[in-house]
């Protein structure tokens, strides 16, 4: 009765397996609707784009983990606690000066992630509470330890955060010392808005796995980053920024792309497993990068060229006829780049922003937990003649 599920030699038929569990629906959620034929994308019910356009990224993360938006005086609660939490640890600071040399940032979230739990002596009366704390400490902090990481990379001092400033703003203000130029914070605000949500892709998924078997919140995220880091995933931002430098000048850019193609290679930052159109992510990035080209530094100017020519050539080649596309990692370094952050830290920014649809999944699912555990299709053999190490050959 059960060897169908212990042995592929004994069934009648094959399962079908779907590879990287295409097209499997294993949950309902009320966070995010994503349509990837039209290109749309919903955070509980509200458009990306009007997300990007009238809201910042706390009122966004209130969204996000209570499914509506909130009051003016919600908000300023809500804002109040993120602030609250933005302080890191001795400890944690010691940890990150201690790694930020010698690993790569991603690297170092993750462990510093990891590590917060050992600093949080508050009680709570529920688990509700409890998890909603939790959520918005590992939101806040995360932007300041990705801030005290490219300080210590960069042989500088931890700087405290400052209460007078909104999130993307202080996190500015933590990486450079100085206080952030106004539009500069407004680009990163929506930036984080992008970036905070997007169903159960991989990391998600990743997270949710984690916490399905009743395991904590920080484990359930520190998966979540480590699943991210993979250039498929958030990992593309950076290594998309690597392929622009690699093509060096607008010129260069046909070839390039032709012999990557033939050679069988990806180009980063295009195509998407859900869109098989333009993200409506990477439009509104676009539509930013096309603002800074205008007051941007010639570096910039010079790497939106090449992304403009690589994205024709894209789209003609493989956009209509394989639904390959740009994606929300195409055109964002260059504006992160343009805000003086180095492209060592974009996947850490993204995990960052990221983290309130990692804890708001995790919550939603620990609702109606069940334990997550799919099957593979054995293909190997049994009943093999165990041998003594001396007759094996
Ligand atoms: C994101 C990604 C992993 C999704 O892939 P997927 O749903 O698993 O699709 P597949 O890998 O099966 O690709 C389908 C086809 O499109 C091609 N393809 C997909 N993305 C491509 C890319 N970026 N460049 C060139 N070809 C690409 C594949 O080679 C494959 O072609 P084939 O059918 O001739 O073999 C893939 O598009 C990719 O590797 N993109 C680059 C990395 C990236 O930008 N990731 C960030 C995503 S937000």
């Amino acid at each position: 009765m059960a060897s169908y599920l212990l042995l592929g030699k004994e069934m009648q038929e094959k399962p079908t397996i779907n590879l990287g569990l295409e097209g499997v629906y294993f949950s309902e959620s009320r966070i995010a609707m994503i349509d990837g034929i039209n290109g749309r994308l919903y955070y509980c019910g509200y458009s990306i784009a009007s997300l990007a356009e009238n809201s910042t990224y706390e009122e966004t993360c209130y969204l996000i983990l209570h499914g509506r938006l909130p009051t003016s005086e919600e908000l300023e609660k809500f804002s109040a606690m993120m602030k609250s939490f933005r302080d890191l640890p001795d400890g944690i600071i010691r940890l990150i000066k201690e790694m930020a040399r010698n690993t790569v940032p991603m690297d170092t979230l993750r462990t510093a992630i990891s590590a917060l739990p050992a600093y949080q002596s508050n009680k709570y009366e529920n688990p509700e509470e409890e998890n909603f704390a939790e959520s918005v400490n590992i939101i806040s902090k995360s932007a300041s330890i990705i801030a005290a990481i490219e300080r210590f990379r960069n042989g500088q001092d931890y700087i405290k955060p400052n209460a007078s400033l909104g999130h993307a703003a202080n996190f500015l203000y933590m990486l450079k010392g100085s206080p952030p130029d106004e539009k500069h914070s407004k680009i990163l605000d929506v930036m984080m808005i992008l970036h905070a949500e997007h169903g159960s892709n991989a990391s998600t998924f990743t997270s949710i796995a984690a916490a399905s078997t009743l395991s904590d919140l920080y484990s359930a995220i520190t998966a979540g980053i480590s699943a991210l880091k993979g250039p498929l995933h958030g990992g593309a931002d950076e290594a998309a920024l690597r392929m622009l430098y690699a093509i060096g000048k607008p010129e260069n850019t046909a070839k390039y792309i032709d012999d990557a193609l033939s050679g069988k290679k990806r180009i980063m930052g295009f195509g998407h497993r859900i869109y098989k159109t333009y993200d409506p992510r990477a439009r509104i990035i676009k539509k930013y990068l096309e603002e800074l080209e205008n007051d941007a530094n010639g570096e910039v100017r010079k790497l939106a060229k090449i992304e403009m020519e690589a994205e024709k050539i894209m789209i003609d080649k493989l956009g209509k006829q394989k639904g390959i596309w740009p994606n929300v990692d195409f055109f964002s370094g260059p504006v992160y780049i343009s805000l003086g952050i180095s492209k060592e830290i974009f996947t850490p920014l993204f995990a960052a922003s990221r983290s309130v649809g990692w804890c708001a999944h995790v919550i939603e699912y620990w609702k109606n937990n069940r334990l997550i555990r799919p099957l593979d299709y054995y293909t190997g053999s049994i009943d093999l003649e165990y041998l003594p190490i001396s007759e094996r050959r």
